[in-house]
């Protein structure tokens, strides 16, 4: 009887290691998925090719350390040229996709962060991107008419 215990002690102690076994295999394999570069995405190579840093001389001086923000916080995970060439340009698409970023797991994008960045890429859209920018406007405001 004493050993048949010991036996079942034995059987829960192997049963719980291979379940937390399993348990951080599985934690790292999506951890790792969800930080996963997606290089290799023909529609990101395309924009991680573009230029990876934007010429901010002429930009206002609190733009300018806006910037820095950016260029510290969204080059994690992929390279600034990402971000960079994106065709977003409207302040809700910004608003919408920094949001996204920073739920990220691990992206230490803190919400004091984020503001800055979406400062900063609001003025960079309607200055460097201008006709990308009037072009999208225009069509979300048809958009709206439309419906
Ligand atoms: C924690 C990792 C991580 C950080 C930090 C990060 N990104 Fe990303 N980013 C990704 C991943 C992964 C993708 C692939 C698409 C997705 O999951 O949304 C991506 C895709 C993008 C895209 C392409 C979106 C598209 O579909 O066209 C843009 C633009 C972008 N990121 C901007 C940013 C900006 C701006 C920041 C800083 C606020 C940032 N990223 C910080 C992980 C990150």
């Amino acid at each position: 009887m004493k050993r048949r215990i010991g036996d079942v002690v034995m059987l829960i102690l192997i049963v719980a290691g291979v379940v937390a076994a399993a348990l951080a295999v599985v934690l790292t394999v999506s951890v790792t998925n969800a930080q996963q570069d997606t290089k290799n995405d023909p529609k990101y190579a395309t924009m991680d090719k573009g230029p990876a840093s934007i010429d901010v001389s002429k930009y206002p001086s609190d733009q300018q350390t806006n910037y820095k923000v950016f260029a510290s916080r969204c080059a994690k995970c992929h390279t600034l040229a990402r971000p960079i060439n994106s065709s977003f340009a409207l302040s809700d698409e910004w608003e919408r996709y920094i949001k996204r970023m920073m739920r990220k797991p691990g992206s230490g994008i803190t919400s004091e962060d984020g503001k800055k960045i979406f400062e900063f890429l609001k003025y960079d859209s309607q200055t460097r991107k201008k006709a990308l920018y009037e072009k999208k406007l225009k069509e979300a405001e048809s958009g709206k008419k439309g419906s």
